[in-house]
């Protein structure tokens, strides 16, 4: 069997999380690249030693050189600071703007067919980096965080209630910060609108709750944010493409008037396959939820403007 590659830049937390996801669902062969060479080098020995026990044939190498991504189908990129408490995810963007333009200059020049997967932080903000400094078309480059907020939109629905997660069906749009917009009107349990099974008061704690989710994990964690759940679902993402699944997600992809919002990436629903961003679908959302998912536009735009400025980047 012969499968795709995968290039995972940054061997952090989640990236040698996606790299070991990768490996353990045998979605890929995967090269994974750090600054720290050796330190990539060890997580993937490692993530391949455990590969037979898992039933994956996936093969896995790490190191800091780049012409190891070369060919690469899709590259996942993780590099970059993560927030400490009390900290805004915007407030990474100067420091993550450069690290994240050096990588994707080097994706441009060795993997110029690849569809690139955009996790690092601030999320929408890095993906419209990324997509202005490789010059790919926008269907190719893709921001990971829609996924991530409604895993933990329905985690907390699934507590609260006492019921699956995996029986809710629902979707966090808007950019990856403080402004997100749980969908409520269209959220179901088995089909079951969820404002038939909770009040308005248990329906506003969990949207403030899964706003928060992030912010919550770093509290506690003191050092470093959230992995297991982010590397899932970048995992996800990728391998809605790798399979050409045509899944409707929800990503940062580029918006060019839909829901009100023009040349920015936000979080959207989006049929991802083999072509990566195929259609993005634009659905009636309730007039309240539209409001809020243009305030959230907005936040995204003002942090755009702040990074071009930061990094003379001009429209
Ligand atoms: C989070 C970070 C990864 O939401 O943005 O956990």
């Amino acid at each position: 069997m012969s499968l795709k590659k995968v290039a995972v830049i940054g061997a952090g937390n989640v990236g040698s999380e996606v790299a070991n996801q990768l490996v353990s669902k045998e979605l890929a062969d995967v090269v994974l690249i750090d600054k720290l060479g050796d330190f990539a080098g060890g997580k993937a020995l490692d993530i391949l030693t455990s590969a037979s026990l898992k039933n994956s044939s996936s093969n896995i190498v790490g190191g800091d050189d780049y012409s190891l991504i070369e060919n690469s189908d899709i590259v996942i990129i993780t590099a970059g600071l993560a927030r400490k408490p009390g900290m805004s995810r915007e407030e990474l963007v100067e420091a993550n703007g450069n690290i994240i333009a050096e990588i994707v200059k080097n994706v441009k020049k060795l993997c110029p067919d690849a569809i690139i997967i955009m996790v690092t932080n601030p999320l929408d903000v890095m993906t419209y980096l990324a997509y202005k400094i490789s010059g790919f078309k926008p269907e190719k480059v893709i921001g990971m965080a829609g996924v991530l907020d409604t895993a933990r939109f329905k985690a907390f629905i699934a507590e609260e209630l006492g019921v699956f997660a995996k029986d809710i069906n629902a979707m966090v749009l808007g950019g990856h910060g403080d402004e997100m917009v749980p969908l409520i009107e269209t959220t179901t349990v088995s089909g079951i609108p969820l404002k038939q099974l909770a009040d308005d008061k248990t329906i506003e704690r969990l949207v403030e709750r899964t706003r928060k989710g992030g912010a919550e994990i770093v509290g506690l964690l003191k050092t470093g944010s959230a992995y297991y759940a982010p590397a899932i679902s970048a995992v996800e993402t990728a391998e809605a493409i790798l399979k050409d699944r045509k899944s409707i997600l929800p990503a940062s992809v580029f918006v060019d008037g839909q829901y009100g919002a023009k040349n920015i990436y936000l979080g959207v629903p989006a049929i991802l396959g083999a072509n990566g961003v195929e259609k993005v679908i634009e659905f009636d959302i309730s007039q309240q939820e539209r409001e809020l998912l243009q305030n959230s536009a907005q936040a995204v735009k003002n942090t755009i403007e702040k990074l071009e400025e930061a990094m003379g980047i001009t429209q």
